[in-house]
């Protein structure tokens, strides 16, 4: 049977098989799934054993483990690498959600009136990395496995991929390929395929502004003792200036900046802006001045509050003047800008701020770093017919603007340019309630790796 045949005569058993993954609540952030996390490893190791890898194994880490599978065909053949993370982010709050995040229904909307699967993880990122055991799968059952195929699919990648890096350099010979595959992005939509050629990256600081040594009475103490809540919230506020542009010193040195040329090929993207404001329910939007939403989101840094915390937040009032401030802030940047040296300077400009009065702390979690990947490679080529041989249309190059800190690894350590291969939407709710992934765009994006893979070695043969 042909693949596309195959495909289309399991598609209700490879829903059905990502359904159970998508009920194991593998949330890497929150010690309390522990034992979660570690089954949805074996639920993948055993995927790719089914799919008919030879080798499939889990892989100790310091944190959660790395599943790794590869079939080779021949070891002449192009090796194909998948990259993918089966961990998810928490699901709170879980009162928004309609229904529960790890009991996973198919249900119909206006984007994808053949039906999307709710769940947590379902788009980010198990729906996408399972698109490729299956199309391995149907590859394997056709007899029609073009190329070797070789799987690392980890488990920290919503914490910031801690022990992957050790993992990547200590391996380099297991994980060598021609081509390496993500699938953890977006397209710009059905009719609009494209394919991601940058990514930004990310600085997460978490600080903690302490004011009297004890909460207070805040009549007593009230307009005589700096409130950390206040003062914290006025270094937040004076973190942007009026441009919304960030006012840490030394934070743009290293900003690329696109030549005019660049930039107008970027914004010849599709993109509504009615719509854009329409689906969020804001009556405009807003950002650092002279630049589109779409440069905004893919070629400028930001800074976020990502939480914040303190004082009495129960029920009804409590008239307190507190002890201490939390906020936890993170920076998305772009080439050149090195998360490490982006963090030492948000400390140092953060406690310079600080007024007298205060005491602050300034700790950083986790970073990774921009990249930018070529849309001339012999992967990327293949992907592009691939795309337009499924959706019939050339995908459009874009810049996107969350994170994935092992792109710029590989490129550094395994010497790849990674191909960004996600088949989501951004209307999908990544990280928010209610995250789907379309039904459509999952057995599409199947049919386009299993494209990718024969137009991969079609392309490789004539190179
Ligand atoms: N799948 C996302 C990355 C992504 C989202 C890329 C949207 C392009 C568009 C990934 O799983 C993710 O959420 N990454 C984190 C990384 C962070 C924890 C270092 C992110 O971007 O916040
Ligand atoms: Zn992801």
């Amino acid at each position: 049977m042909a693949v596309n045949d195959f495909i289309q005569s399991n598609k209700d058993r490879f829903l059905n098989e990502l359904i159970d993954l998508l009920k194991i609540p593998s949330v890497s952030a929150d010690p309390k799934f522990k034992d979660d996390v570690f089954k949805a490893a074996d639920f993948v190791k055993e995927s790719l054993i089914k799919a008919g890898a030879d080798v499939a194994e889990i892989c100790p880490t310091a944190g959660y483990p790395i599943v790794y599978g590869e079939k080779i065909v021949d070891p002449s053949l192009p090796t194909v690498l998948v990259y993918g993370h089966y961990d998810v982010q928490p699901a709170d709050p879980y009162e928004l959600w309609d229904s529960p995040p790890f009991e996973p229904v198919i249900k119909k909307t206006k984007i994808h009136p053949e039906g999307a699967i709710f769940a947590r993880g379902s788009a980010d990122d198990k729906g996408q990395f399972y698109m490729h055991v299956k199309a391995f799968e149907a590859m394997m059952a056709s007899g029609e496995l073009p190329c070797n195929v070789k799987f690392m699919i980890e488990g920290e990648e919503e914490v910031g991929s801690d022990n992957l890096d050790k993992f990547v350099i200590e391996n380099k010979e297991k994980l060598k390929s021609d081509v390496i595959l993500i699938s953890d992005t977006h397209m710009i939509s059905m009719k609009d395929p494209s394919i991601t050629v940058g990514l930004r990256g990310m600085a997460y600081m978490e600080v903690e502004v302490t004011g009297p040594n004890r909460d207070l009475h805040s009549g007593t103490y009230g307009g005589a003792v700096a409130n950390p809540i206040n003062v914290l919230c006025k270094m937040i506020a004076s973190l942007k200036d009026e441009n919304e542009h960030i006012t840490i010193p030394g934070f743009y040195d290293k900003v690329q900046e696109l030549t005019a040329e660049q930039r107008g090929r970027l914004n010849e993207a599709p993109f509504d802006l009615k719509e854009y404001e329409e689906k969020l329910d804001v009556d405009t939007v807003f950002g650092e001045k002279g630049y589109t939403t779409i440069e905004r989101v893919g070629i400028r840094p930001t800074l976020d509050v990502n939480g914040i915390w303190g004082g009495y937040i129960g029920e009804g009032a409590k008239t307190v003047l507190p002890s201490k401030a939390y906020a936890k802030i993170s920076m998305r940047l772009v080439p050149d800008q090195d998360w490490h040296e982006i963090a030492q300077l948000f400390e140092a400009h953060f406690k310079s701020i600080a007024p007298a009065g205060v005491k602050v702390k300034v700790k950083s979690h986790h970073g990774g770093s921009p990249a930018v990947v070529s849309d001339t490679s012999v992967g990327y080529k293949a992907a592009e017919a691939a795309m337009e041989e499924t959706f019939g249309k050339k995908p459009i190059p874009t810049r996107e603007g969350g994170s994935i800190p092992i792109v710029a690894l590989f490129q550094k350590e395994l010497g790849s340019d990674p191909i960004l291969y996600g088949f989501g939407l951004d209307t999908d709710a990544l990280h928010s309630p209610n995250e789907h992934y379309g039904v459509q765009n999952y057995l599409m994006g199947i049919e386009t790796i299993a494209a990718f893979f024969r137009h991969f070695k079609a392309l490789s043969d004539q190179s």
